[in-house]
């Protein structure tokens, strides 16, 4: 999500910002940079990230032969639930992304990283957009989740209140975790796309990981540069959908009154799963001071 004022795209792009995949200009080292991408993640997130993700993940067969092309995934997806994947050249506005979301469109980034980067990157790329986001929008119900978010984004851009929402989708979409029975599982694309916090969301003893609250969530800020210091627990994709479904309308202005809670605190009506030590966080800001 861009925060750009103009609407215009950029040259080559249609008016909605969509471009073509151009899957058959990929070259080989582009493909590559996918497959040793995909490999890491996928051995790494059998018994990390939740079952919807791993079942999405295989239902779109997304590693054959490198960067999938977006035209053979979307047979599967839009048939599982309706969704499609559109390529776009980067950030998209907060406008135009919500509106391809509540169409069921994910506008996914064509580019790749390069080889040289595999950790770190600025912009969203193919493999996170469509390896982190797409196999959750396999889920009915998480499906029906981001296609709600995209209304709801209008709405709140309307009612200038995106800075709650956007808080919302930053602790569920990118950095959400799930309970189940075996444990703690990933379903935020920001972890399932990064191989160092797909461990550091799960076993580091340094963030807290507590039971999701709206408006709790709603009250916290989040780090961009940076492992989490909190991770917020979802009981179940359908919880997650029921506690959002509820017009926002009397939530945003009950928010304006309320102070944010620090990145790092407990609060006494949270529900701890961790209780972090913070290490980490505190060792990364005296290395920065
Ligand atoms: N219920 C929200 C509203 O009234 C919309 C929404 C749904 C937002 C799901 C996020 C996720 O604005
Ligand atoms: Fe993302």
């Amino acid at each position: 999500m861009a925060d750009d004022l103009s609407l215009i795209p950029p040259p080559g792009a249609r008016a909605d910002w969509t471009i073509d995949q151009g899957w058959e200009r990929y070259s080989q080292a582009e493909h590559d940079v996918w497959i040793t991408l995909y490999e890491r993640q996928a051995k790494l997130l059998t018994g990390r990230a939740c079952d919807p993700f791993l079942k999405g993940l295989d239902a779109l067969d997304l590693h054959r032969a490198g960067i999938p092309d977006f035209s053979r995934i979307n047979e599967e997806l839009t048939r599982l639930t309706g969704w499609s994947v559109v390529a776009v050249p980067g950030l998209v506005p907060d406008a135009v992304f919500f509106d391809h979301l509540a169409n069921r469109r994910f506008p996914a980034g064509q580019f790749i990283r390069r080889a040289d980067q595999l950790d770190y990157l600025q912009e969203p790329d193919v493999f996170h957009d469509v390896f982190g986001h797409v196999p959750m929008l396999t889920d009915p119900t998480f499906a029906d989740y981001m296609a709600a978010y995209g209304q709801g984004g209008l709405r709140a851009l309307g009612l200038g209140q995106l800075h709650n929402l956007a808080r919302l989708y930053w602790y569920t979409v990118e950095f959400g975790l799930l309970q189940t029975p075996a444990g703690l599982r990933i379903y935020g694309a920001g972890i399932v796309s990064s191989r160092a916090e797909s461990i550091f969301a799960l076993d580091d003893p340094s963030p807290n990981r507590l039971g999701f609250d709206l408006e709790r969530v709603m009250r916290t800020p989040y780090r961009i540069d940076d492992f989490q210091q909190v991770y917020f627990v979802i009981p179940s994709l359908q919880a997650l959908l029921d506690s959002t479904l509820a017009d926002f309308g009397a939530l945003y202005p009950r928010l304006e009154g309320q102070t944010d809670i620090p990145i790092d605190a407990i609060t006494p009506s949270d529900k701890v799963f961790t209780r972090g030590t913070q290490a980490y966080a505190r060792e990364q800001g005296a290395h920065a001071s």
